[in-house]
């Protein structure tokens, strides 16, 4: 016999990925101005990870940018911080639709619902969440399977970083359950598993085109997994021909990599 929990994870996935597809196919016209086919992923190619800087000139920052994102998140770089910081969660179960953006799948819930993180004071409401495969960042030289990116954004007018990024990284092994989320419209941003109290901390960029920088990243520390078969499916339902959509890794230009890391929490980098 065959494991009989299979079928039933994959095609939950699989009406996920029919719903990204009916999605995009009634894209709303505030998202009108995505082509999607203005970048890719493919290595030398006129669209390619290097040429992003070339194409728009609102896209500079790809090409001239000193704070680029991703970096290698190198353990030997890193200042660690014997304390968590002051970040705190506060997320909700809030309506979602999911776009397939041809670079990326993205699930965006209606506007600042989802709850927040609260970074040393400053409120950064959760706007959306997409994935790359294999992982942007790396942790000492490691690329990983996938990499899930939380999109926060401040309404204080007076913030200068108005973008915050919360970043988990995935390995192969057991199957992630958020990703097999059955349930269409509410999605619970909680749903999302975040072990351990450990993270990275640097000030970089958007991965995709504008590049804009002053993007402050938390990378967590502890590796999540997700099977094989999920990987496959994000990867098959993007639309990039070279089948993956992770930049290449950009030039740490001095900055400061920061690992915030509890007393208690023996972790190791
Ligand atoms: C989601 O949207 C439906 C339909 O517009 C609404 O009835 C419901 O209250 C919403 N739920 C949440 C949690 O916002
Ligand atoms: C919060 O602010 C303090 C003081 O300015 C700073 O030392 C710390 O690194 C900040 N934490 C984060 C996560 O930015
Ligand atoms: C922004 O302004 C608000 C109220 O005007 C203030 O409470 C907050 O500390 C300010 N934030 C920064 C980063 O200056
Ligand atoms: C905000 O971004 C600037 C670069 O644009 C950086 O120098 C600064 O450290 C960032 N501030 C925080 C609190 O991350
Ligand atoms: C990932 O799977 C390993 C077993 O392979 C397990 O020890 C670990 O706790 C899992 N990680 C998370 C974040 O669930």
């Amino acid at each position: 016999m065959k494991n009989r929990s299979k079928p039933v994870l994959f095609s939950a996935f699989t009406l996920f990925f029919l719903l990204a597809l009916r999605s995009a196919a009634a894209s709303s016209v505030a998202e009108e101005d995505e082509d999607e086919k203005e970048f890719d992923y493919i290595v030398g190619g006129d669209r390619g990870p290097t040429k992003w800087g070339e194409i728009k000139e609102e896209w500079e920052a790809c090409g001239k940018g000193e704070m680029q994102s991703p970096i290698d998140l190198s353990s030997k770089r890193v200042r660690v911080i014997p304390k968590t910081g002051e970040i705190e969660r506060s997320y909700k179960p809030s309506n979602a639709s999911v776009k397939n953006r041809g670079h990326d799948i993205r699930l965006r819930w209606d506007k600042d619902s989802a709850g927040s993180i609260t970074i040393n004071g400053t409120v950064y409401y959760l706007q959306q969440c997409h994935w790359h495969s294999p992982s942007e960042h790396t942790i000492d030289g490691i690329r990983y399977a996938l990499e899930l990116h939380m999109v926060h954004t401040s309404l204080e007018p007076n913030v200068t970083n108005s973008t915050a990024v919360f970043g988990l990284l995935y390995k192969t092994g057991d199957a992630d359950a958020f990703l097999d989320e059955r349930q269409v419209g509410v999605i619970d941003p909680r749903g999302i598993v975040m072990g351990g109290r450990s993270y990275f901390n640097y000030v970089g960029s958007l991965t995709v085109p504008p590049c804009s920088e002053g993007v402050i990243w938390i990378i967590n520390n502890e590796i999540n997994n997700v099977s094989m078969n999920q990987v496959r499916l994000l990867r098959k339902a993007v639309k990039d021909d070279s089948e993956k959509n992770a930049r290449p890794i950009q030039a740490l230009n001095g900055r400061e990599i920061r690992f915030f890391q509890p007393h208690h929490e023996k972790t190791s980098i």
